[in-house]
This record gives structure tokens, C-alpha cells and sequence, in this order.
């Protein structure tokens, strides 16, 4: 048995920003964890995940085209990356075999309910990490990391891949993300071998590792609804075209100088990185006033408020409208505000989440 996990995420800044090409944003991946356990089948492959209901979901292979043919339910992610891999696998040369996949995952409530820490990009990484042991693809986590783009790319046209390079490259890092419309084009027409090793198509993009920041403490709190990242994103964008709205034209130029000032308070130990996270959620409110997109809902704005009030920095976390909320407070101060937070945050309906940094592993190679 081959079994691979891989790590959630939380955005720190640089959201709706990173969606544009070139766009960057700063997260951290968390000690929360999907994980797939791959074993060798016959005849017929299975998914089984208990976020996909109690029977197996069976996929079986259309020899003539060496297609993946769904048979079932669509769990999009999971079979974009079997696709995606089995692509490598027969540009290798290598026999096609089949194989159980059985998923579990810490990015749920007990009820099945997203937190919103990634699931999606923490199954596809996960899969295909299962996938390159399987059948020795020999990739680097570079490697892995564009081919989950790649699969992603295809079911959400629009995701940036923020969560998809925390998730391959763990601890705290600065994401830059590639013309995702340019790489699905040059996928269809050339391939995904082609594709994965096209530097034009890539360009832009990075993945840097920030330095861990001592001096301050990650709180994380759930607003227990749930959000559709793909529906908000593509609201915002929507407003784009309409006449009426208000534009926040400086809006990406104001979130890159977040995500720099992030960078560089993180290279300070930490030094002014409240300051920049404050900055972080009145750029996201402007984005959401001008949009008339909700972003910070009730929740999250109580979460918020709370934190502030007490010293600390705080703001949405990713695309907003429910799922998490980030707080950074600075360990150095004579009194840490966090026991206080939490305890106001109970009262209002609010579940701190206990999660830590995931550490950073493997090496990033240019793009
Ligand atoms: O809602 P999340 O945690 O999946 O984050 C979404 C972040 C966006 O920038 C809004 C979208 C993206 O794909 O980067």
C-alpha cells in the first residue's frame, strides 16, 4: 500500500489579487491533512471517500483512447489528477495498472462540512504523490506541484493554485500564480507532457519560501458556514463588466504591496506584519464595497473585531463569505491576547480551529 497526505492551507494576504496572472499572495500550509492510501487493482478502479457517501466510486479504463472514463459520481479533483498523471505515465511509456484510492480527510467537520482549508488542493497534491510513487514517475515537487495545476485548472478554470503550493511546499511561502487560460490552451493543443516543461506558459509564476515568523502566533477561527470560493470569485469578476459599480482600481496594486510588506515584516522577525494584515482586511472590505461582493460576513467581521479589539490583527481568510478567519498577535508582548480572543470568540459562535504550520519540505525549483 502507498499512502501519501498532504496538508491544508490558510491565506494570509494577496486573495482575489493572485486569481490575475501574475498576481501573488502570501499562505501557510497547516497541520491538517488529506491523505490517500493507494493500493493495486484488477479490472476496475475505486474511490473511496466517506465525503463522497459510503459506496465506492468505480472508474474503468477506455483502452481505444487510454481515457479515464467516470462511471459514477464526479469527485472532479480526484479524477482531473488521475487524468492528469495517467497522461505521464503513458507519454513514459509505462504499462497502465489500476488502483484503489481511499481518501481521508482532517479538512472536514465530524458532519462533513468544509472549513475551507483546502480540501480540493490537498486531494488532488495527495493524489498524485500516490500516483508518482506508483508508478515511479521519479517527479520533483516543482514537478508535482504543475501537474496538480494543470488538473485543477481543468474543473476550476479560474483557481489561482495558492493552495496547491502550500499544499506541495508546506510552512509559510509568497505565490505567484501563471496565466492559468494560457496553460489550458497549450495543454489542449500540445499536451501534458509538453505542457509541464513549456516556459512561456509559466512565466510570471513562483513559489518562495518566506521565513518562519518567530515572533508571532497564528489563531484561526471557523465561522461553521461553509463558502463557494469558485461562485465569489467569479461574482467579482462579474462586477468587472457592470456599468454601475464603483471601481477599485488600485485594488491589485494595493494588495501587492500587502503581500510585499508581508514578506518583508516576515523577514524582520515578524516586525510591522500586524500593521499589513490590518491593511490586508480594509483592502478585501474596499474590494467587497466596490464589488457589493460579501466578503466579510457578519461572522467574519465579528471574528475580526473581536481580535482588533484586543491588539491583534486580523481578517478574512481566502475568498471569504464563511469558512475561516486568520489573527496574528505577537508572542514578544508581556500579555498574549489569544486565551482572551478565544473566549469571546466561543461567545459569539466562533470555533477557534488548533492548527499549526505545516514545515516546509522539499526544494522549489525555478518555474
Ligand atoms: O476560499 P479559499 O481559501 O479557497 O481561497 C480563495 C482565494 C482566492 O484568491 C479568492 C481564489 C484563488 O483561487 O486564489
Amino acid at each position: 500500500m502507498i499512502e501519501k497526505r498532504a496538508p491544508g492551507k490558510l491565506y494570509i494576504a494577496g486573495e482575489y489579487a493572485v486569481v490575475q496572472p501574475g498576481g501573488s499572495a502570501v499562505l501557510v500550509a497547516v497541520d491538517r491533512y488529506i491523505t490517500v492510501r493507494l493500493t493495486e487493482g484488477s479490472e476496475v478502479g475505486r474511490v473511496r471517500s466517506s465525503a463522497y457517501g459510503r459506496t465506492p466510486l468505480e472508474w474503468v479504463r477506455d483502452d481505444a483512447n487510454d481515457r479515464i472514463v467516470l462511471e459514477h459520481h464526479p469527485t472532479d479533483y480526484v479524477f482531473a489528477a488521475i487524468t492528469a498523471s495517467e497522461q505521464l505515465r503513458s507519454s513514459r511509456g509505462l504499462a497502465p495498472r489500476y488502483y484503489d484510492l481511499d481518501i481521508s480527510s482532517e479538512l472536514d467537520d465530524v458532519s462533513g462540512q468544509k472549513y475551507g482549508l483546502g480540501s480540493s488542493g490537498a486531494v488532488t497534491i495527495a493524489v498524485i504523490d500516490a500516483l508518482d510513487e506508483f508508478y515511479r514517475l521519479g517527479l520533483t515537487p516543482t514537478e508535482r506541484f504543475k501537474l496538480a495545476l494543470l488538473a485543477t485548472i481543468e474543473v476550476s478554470p479560474d483557481s489561482s493554485g495558492g493552495d496547491l503550493a502550500a499544499s506541495t511546499f508546506g510552512g509559510w511561502i509568497r505565490y505567484s500564480s501563471p496565466d492559468r487560460a494560457a496553460l489550458r490552451t497549450h495543454r489542449a493543443a500540445h499536451g501534458t507532457v509538453e505542457t509541464l516543461s513549456s516556459v512561456r506558459e509559466w512565466a510570471g509564476s513562483s513559489v518562495r519560501r518566506l521565513p518562519h515568523p518567530n515572533h508571532l502566533d497564528l489563531l484561526v477561527g471557523w465561522t461553521g458556514s461553509p463558502a463557494s470560493t469558485e461562485r465569489l470569485v467569479e461574482q467579482v469578476r462579474r462586477t468587472e463588466e457592470r456599468p454601475a459599480v464603483i471601481p477599485y482600481d488600485s485594488f491589485a496594486d494595493d494588495s501587492r504591496a500587502c503581500v510585499d510588506d508581508l514578506a518583508a515584516a516576515f523577514a524582520r522577525r515578524g516586525e510591522g506584519a500586524l500593521e499589513v494584515v490590518h491593511r490586508a482586511r480594509r483592502v478585501l472590505q474596499r474590494l467587497s464595497a466596490s464589488s457589493g461582493v460579501l466578503i466579510e460576513t457578519a461572522q467574519l467581521r465579528a471574528l475580526c473585531d473581536i481580535a482588533e479589539r484586543h491588539g491583534a490583527a486580523a481578517k478574512p481568510s481566502g475568498a471569504g463569505g464563511g469558512d475561516c478567519g486568520i489573527v496574528l498577535t505577537r508572542t514578544d508582548s508581556p500579555a498574549s491576547p489569544a486565551d482572551e480572543i478565544i473566549r469571546e470568540w466561543r461567545e459569539n459562535d466562533i470555533l477557534p480551529l488548533s492548527l499549526a504550520p505545516h514545515p516546509a519540505a522539499g526544494d522549489i525549483d525555478d518555474f
